[in-house]
């Protein structure tokens, strides 16, 4: 067993083992002196509120569509809207009429399955909701009262073992992509012609950073500049990753936040207007 001893700052050395269990040494012997509970707390919150916020969205079964009013505003919780319901609303991609609730359960689990396999939630609902573990240099929650968790599998077994899809959810994250962006388009467009107004603007930069999302993916990445021996061979592709990818990949988690809230804003706003509680200020 290696034993260093932190000697600056501490009033009393710690002993840290070098190659020991996974886990560290016990909370009490935390080392960190910030508050390390801030962030995975916020993280938590934040997480939770979106998932309320889609359940509410998705149990409402109404007032997703803006055409009512004038607006070509179709919430991005229930788009593309496949279902009987979504005919009367102008929008017919599907018309199933043998689908009984809410048109958005069909969507929600795409996006869903995406977001929940994204490298970046992937620590965030580690950290925040099972603390394995809570922060770098912070033990497991699930640990000994040494501090050491006896077992670890890591994502090799079910049901961990699906993050290994996500590659996969990818392809259905960027067709979703060009739907919303379809329907950012669409947005335009009003019964007395083509106009923006506060909704239109919503909806590009809906759009916008769900691209920045969708193209910044590890995934994504990996497909521009992976599986190359020399980059010189592949000069679309290595443009692709250099200018595209790697630099939303940089912002991944600012964008992930971002389009979390704008998918939120967009449908909010979508419902409001809809629902007739806020008129849509046209712009020009
Ligand atoms: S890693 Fe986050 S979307 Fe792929």
């Amino acid at each position: 067993m290696t034993v260093v001893e932190q000697t600056q700052g501490a009033p009393r050395p710690t002993p840290v083992r070098i190659g020991g269990a996974r886990g560290g040494p016990p909370l009490s012997t935390v080392l960190r002196k910030d508050n390390w509970r801030l962030q995975p707390t916020l993280t938590a919150l934040g997480l939770l509120g979106f998932i309320g916020y889609s359940v509410w969205a998705a149990l409402r079964n109404g007032d997703f569509y803006a055409g009512n009013v004038g607006r070509d505003y179709l919430s991005p919780l229930y788009s593309p809207c496949l279902t009987h319901s979504c005919t009367t609303a102008g929008y017919v991609w599907g018309g199933w009429s043998w689908w009984r609730v809410s048109p958005a359960w069909l969507i929600l689990a795409f996006p869903g399955a995406f977001r929940t396999t994204c490298y970046y939630y992937r620590k965030a609902y580690y950290r925040s909701f099972w603390l394995s573990p809570p922060g770098c240099a912070v033990p497991d929650a699930g640990s000994t009262g040494t501090g050491r968790r006896s077992r670890y599998t890591g994502e090799t077994r079910f049901p961990l073992l699906l993050q290994n899809l996500h590659r996969y959810t990818w392809y259905f994250a960027v067709v979703f992509a060009g739907i919303l962006t379809w329907d950012a388009i669409a947005s335009f467009r009003f019964t007395n012609g083509v106009g923006v107004a506060v909704g239109t603007l919503l909806f590009v930069v809906n759009a916008i950073f769900i691209w920045a999302y969708t193209l910044g993916c590890h995934a994504c990445r990996h497909l521009c500049g992976g599986n190359l021996k020399r980059m010189s061979e592949a000069p679309v592709r290595h443009w692709f990753w250099k200018n595209i990818s790697s630099q939303l990949n940089a912002h991944h988690q600012l964008f992930a936040w971002c389009s979390l809230f704008s998918i939120i804003a967009t449908d909010l706003y979508t419902y409001l207007v809809a629902s007739g509680a806020i008129h849509d200020p046209r712009l020009f």
